[in-house]
């Protein structure tokens, strides 16, 4: 008997997280084991960011002509989003064909192609293979075999959909239209902000010791930060008391979140701050009022809004301010948060000022934002190890995953959960 006729049997292990499943059936309760488990963290690089979903990348606005790049990150794979020459956008691994190295190492640029410093293979700004060293040899030595074809070593592109100026990528065939993918809700509130050509004013990039997750929950649940917030709640930029609405996306993994500003009194302020220690300051005043001065770019009153899109996306407005938020895990334990703030085209000086003024309330050190970061490290620190507990996700109600026609729940969390879980293969036996 050859060696070849011996038949080979690869054993497959059954995978352990085959058996894990939802605690219940309507997403009250999350098990900590999901925010520190690497094989979990694993199962989400596969079967999120490279499954059927659509990742945000940048803005338009980042790449506006041929050649123009940015360096992103979707789930633990790096990305290069690009110009064409054809003035299309393209996206593509950022890992040579070759053997490996990152090709593109700046985090902005402009290039007509790309050499990876290693042995020199060379990409177009769409990522095709443009040029092989010594690919017929020298002085009659080495060289490629002349089956070598550069078209079969291109780096590998992703799916590219645009929508309103922003630049989603996908790894999957199976994802569905952008449109469907975001559902009405978030088309909905997208278009209310992207309504003109924006222009980028900024960024901001942080690390956060916490399971990306542990973000997407605090982005979505509105009910925090009228608590944590102290900068909100004392100068009524945000507060449980105000007029509100939280809407979902159908499968609940998106969500908006917004609240209408001056629609509480003083009177009924003080009745819901009672009892929460130095939370609500009511004789606080702020040196240097201009700072929450709000021409609104809006006729709505919408003053503090959150759009989130599974997996990776944050769209905020709070009074002047715009960005996008990009979430970038960093193993279990941490993520990288990267802020794109922009206004519009069109915007006078005075309100490019404005809004730049009022970037104080967020990013890593901002007066609203900076307790996020803090909060859920302090829930990673506590849950390391932890097997078995849940957290308790009640606000709001139990049952159906809904929209709410205010801001006191924790509804969007729970949609949250339930789409990780669906895309995840841990819905509860019940939902199966
Ligand atoms: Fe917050």
């Amino acid at each position: 008997m050859k060696l070849d006729d011996i038949p080979v049997r690869l054993a497959t292990a059954p995978d352990p997280l085959d058996s894990f499943r939802w605690p219940n059936a309507d997403y009250t309760r999350t098990p900590y084991r999901v925010f520190t488990d690497e094989a979990i963290h694993e199962r989400e690089m596969a079967r999120i960011f490279r499954g059927p979903t659509w990742n945000y990348l940048a803005l338009e606005a980042e790449i506006p002509e041929p050649g123009c790049f940015k360096t992103v990150q979707v789930g633990n794979v790096p990305v290069v989003v690009s110009r064409t020459p054809q003035g299309e956008v393209a996206a593509f691994v950022n890992r040579c064909a070759h053997r490996g190295a990152t090709v593109v190492r700046e985090e902005f640029g402009r290039a007509d192609n790309h050499p990876c410093i290693y042995h020199q293979w060379n990409y177009d700004s769409a990522g095709s293979l443009c040029g092989v060293p010594y690919r017929r040899g020298l002085n009659g030595s080495g060289g490629y075999p002349a089956d070598f074809k550069p078209a079969e070593h291109g780096l590998q592109r992703l799916r590219v959909a645009l929508y309103k100026g922003l630049i989603f990528g996908s790894f999957s065939e199976d994802a569905p239209d952008l449109i469907e993918y975001l559902g009405p809700n978030i088309v909905m509130h997208l278009d209310r902000i992207f309504v003109k050509p924006v222009k980028v004013l900024g960024y901001h990039r942080q690390r956060i010791s916490a399971n990306w997750k542990l973000y997407f929950e605090n982005i979505k649940d509105p009910y925090h930060a009228g608590l944590l917030h102290t900068f909100m709640a004392t100068f009524g930029v945000y507060r449980s008391t105000q007029r509100g609405n939280t809407l979902l996306s159908p499968g609940g993994g998106h969500a908006v979140v917004y609240s209408v500003t001056q629609t509480d009194d003083a009177a009924g302020v003080r009745e819901a701050y009672k009892g929460t220690t130095n939370k609500y300051q009511a004789d606080f005043e702020l040196a240097h009022p201009q700072l929450l001065e709000w021409t609104p770019d809006f006729h709505d009153g919408i003053g503090n809004l959150i759009i989130s899109v599974f997996p990776n996306l944050v769209v905020h407005q709070i009074l002047n301010t715009l960005a996008t938020r990009q979430v970038r895990p960093l193993g279990t334990g941490g993520l990288e948060l990267y802020w794109t703030y922009f206004g519009f085209e069109d915007d006078a000086a005075e309100r490019t000022e404005a809004r730049l003024r009022q970037l104080n309330l967020v990013g890593p050190a901002g007066y609203i934002s900076m307790e996020d970061g803090e909060a859920i490290r302090l829930v990673q620190q506590s849950i390391a190890g932890e097997r078995d507990a849940s957290s308790f996700i009640e606000m709001g109600g139990r049952g159906p995953i809904v929209d709410a026609d205010h801001v006191v729940t924790e509804v969007c969390t729970r949609g949250l959960w339930q789409q990780y879980a669906r895309t995840m293969g841990f819905e509860p036996e019940v939902a199966r």
